[in-house]
């Protein structure tokens, strides 16, 4: 495998452009292709044979693109579909999953919420991480339903979106959590508006930065990170509008393109 080929990043629509941010942010000379399945987003109600067969899509696509390594920037996907994807496919595919362990290890009030798709929820991978870390402590899951459609619609902190989270956030400060984990790739954009509704003390964790670690230690091992310093090509497709991209990445416009693209 060349060095210079991408890496691949998909996820069902624009939230997964989060985990992108810190993938790019901590190897900045990397060439990056992401595909935002928006056309079929969400994906956190599907079954998990619908997610497995969009991630073999999405997962086709980036290796028609020539990628390198696969980032499932999705917790739906990674949970409901990573274990076929790593069977069918030979180059290292990277999940995402809800940050339990952290919050587990940190909590003081033993209490932790967690905030992701029923698809995620009801996985069995979800299930184990959740019994391995989390028996001397009190959990409350909670399903964003809802939040991706608004987010996809650009809608980060309208009024639509304060009363979701004020009734999905509810019982969660009623048990005194003191961490609450965002087991969903396009929910760190609503870290802002979860902070004004949250109590103070109360500290939000996601796993973006742990991602991009995750692949850049694969890429070393692989020897396979590139070390051509010319500028890289950060490359987005979406198969619908790309008005919400354009709008989450406004702070990269000069160095990335958006498009659109059947896939
Ligand atoms: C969804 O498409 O419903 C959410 C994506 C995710 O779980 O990260």
């Amino acid at each position: 495998m060349d060095k210079n080929n991408p890496i691949g990043v998909f996820d069902s629509g624009v939230g997964g452009s989060s985990i992108w941010q810190e993938i790019h942010r901590l190897l900045p000379l990397e060439n990056i292709i992401y595909l935002a399945d928006s056309k079929n987003a969400p994906y956190g109600n599907k079954s998990p044979e619908e997610i497995t067969a969009l991630s073999i899509k999405n997962t086709q696509k980036l290796l028609e693109l020539n990628c390198k390594i696969i980032v499932v920037a999705c917790n739906t996907a990674t949970t409901n579909a990573i274990i076929t994807l790593r069977k069918k496919y030979k180059l290292p595919i990277i999940g995402i999953e809800p940050a339990i362990k952290p919050a587990a290890l940190k909590t003081k009030s033993k209490s932790i919420g967690i905030l992701a798709t029923k698809g995620t929820l009801s996985s069995a991978l979800f299930s184990k991480t959740n019994k391995e870390f989390t028996k001397d402590i009190s959990v409350v899951e909670v399903i964003g339903e809802g939040l991706v459609p608004l987010i996809e619609a650009g809608n980060l902190d309208g009024q639509e979106m304060v009363e979701l989270l004020k009734k999905h956030t509810k019982k969660m400060i009623e048990a005194n959590v003191d961490y609450v984990v965002l087991g969903c790739s396009h929910y760190p954009y609503i870290i802002p508006t979860l902070k004004k509704i949250l109590p103070k003390h109360v500290e939000i964790i996601d796993s973006g930065e742990a991602v991009a670690r995750q692949t850049k230690t694969v890429l070393h091992n692989l020897n396979q990170l590139r070390e051509d310093t010319s500028k890289p090509r950060l490359a987005f497709f979406t198969n619908a509008e790309t008005n919400t991209l354009k709008f989450l990445l406004h702070d990269y416009l000069n160095k990335i393109s958006i498009e659109k693209m059947d896939f």
